[in-house]
C-alpha cells in the first residue's frame, strides 16, 4: 500500500518525507485554504520539488471546458503532478478527455461503487472514494471501498483507488487489510501510526538497563 500525505502544509510534507515512507501527496482547495495566503501554483511546484511520486492539485471549475484548461495549465508544473478532478458529468467529460492526452486525474467526491465505474471507465489514473465522510452520515465508507476494488478486480480497471478522508489509525488498518492501492492519510493520523505505548515503556526500559549495565562496567 503506497502511503500520501493529505495536506498542503510544506513543513508536514518535509518531515514525512524524512522519514522516507511518503508516496505522494494529495491537497484540496479545503487544504490550500488552510495555509493563508499562499500562490496555489507556486505551492504546488514545491510540494513537487520534495516529493517524488503523484502530487494531487484539484481544479475549482465546474464546467467542461473550465476543468480541462485547468487541469492543462496544472500539469505543466511538474510531472508528477495529478489532477484532481470532482465526480460530476462535466467532470467525467473532462476526465475522459485528459486521459487520451495523457494528463493524469485523480477522481474526487466519490462516495459509491457506481461513481467508482464511471471515473474508472473515463480512464481516471486514481479514485478517491472518502470513507470517513461516509462514515460521519451513517454509511459504511469501508464497504464502499471494498466494493470499488472488487468490481476493478473483475473487470480488470487500471484505475488505482486512494482510501480518502481517513480519520484515525484503524481506517489505516482496514483499508490496508482491503488492499487499497494507496491511502492518504492527514499528518495527525500518519504520527499516530508510529506509536504504541510498549514501544515507548520497552525502549524506556532498554534505555535504562544499558546504562545500569554502564554503570557495572566502569
Ligand atoms: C482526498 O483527497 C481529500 O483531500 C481528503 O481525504 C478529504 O478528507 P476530509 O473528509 O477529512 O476532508
Amino acid at each position: 500500500m503506497r502511503i500520501f500525505l493529505d495536506t498542503a502544509n510544506i513543513d508536514e510534507i518535509k518531515e514525512a518525507a524524512s522519514w522516507g515512507i511518503l508516496d505522494g501527496v494529495t491537497t484540496n482547495p479545503t487544504l490550500v485554504s488552510r495555509e493563508g495566503k499562499v500562490d496555489f501554483k507556486t505551492r504546488v511546484k514545491e510540494i513537487c520539488e520534495i516529493v517524488e511520486g503523484p502530487v494531487s492539485a484539484e481544479v475549482v471549475s465546474t464546467d467542461y471546458d473550465g476543468m480541462v484548461s485547468e487541469a492543462l495549465t496544472l500539469s505543466k508544473i511538474a510531472e508528477n503532478v495529478t489532477v484532481k478532478i470532482p465526480m460530476t458529468k462535466d467532470g467525467i467529460k473532462a476526465v475522459s478527455t485528459l486521459s487520451k492526452q495523457g494528463v493524469k486525474t485523480n477522481v474526487t467526491l466519490v462516495f459509491s461503487a457506481n461513481q467508482a465505474i464511471l471515473a474508472a471507465k473515463a480512464g481516471a489514473t486514481f479514485v478517491s472514494p472518502f470513507i470517513g465522510r461516509l462514515d460521519d452520515i451513517g454509511n459504511d465508507g469501508l464497504n464502499v471501498l471494498a466494493d470499488i476494488l472488487e468490481i476493478y478486480k473483475i473487470y480488470g480497471f487500471k484505475t488505482e483507488v486512494i482510501a480518502a478522508s481517513i480519520r484515525h489509525p484503524e481506517h489505516v488498518r482496514q483499508v490496508a487489510l482491503l488492499g487499497t492501492h494507496v491511502a492518504t492519510i492527514p499528518f495527525k493520523v500518519l504520527k499516530l501510526l508510529f506509536e504504541h505505548p510498549l514501544t515507548d515503556k520497552g525502549q524506556i526500559r532498554f534505555l535504562k538497563d544499558w546504562e545500569e549495565y554502564q554503570k557495572r562496567l566502569s
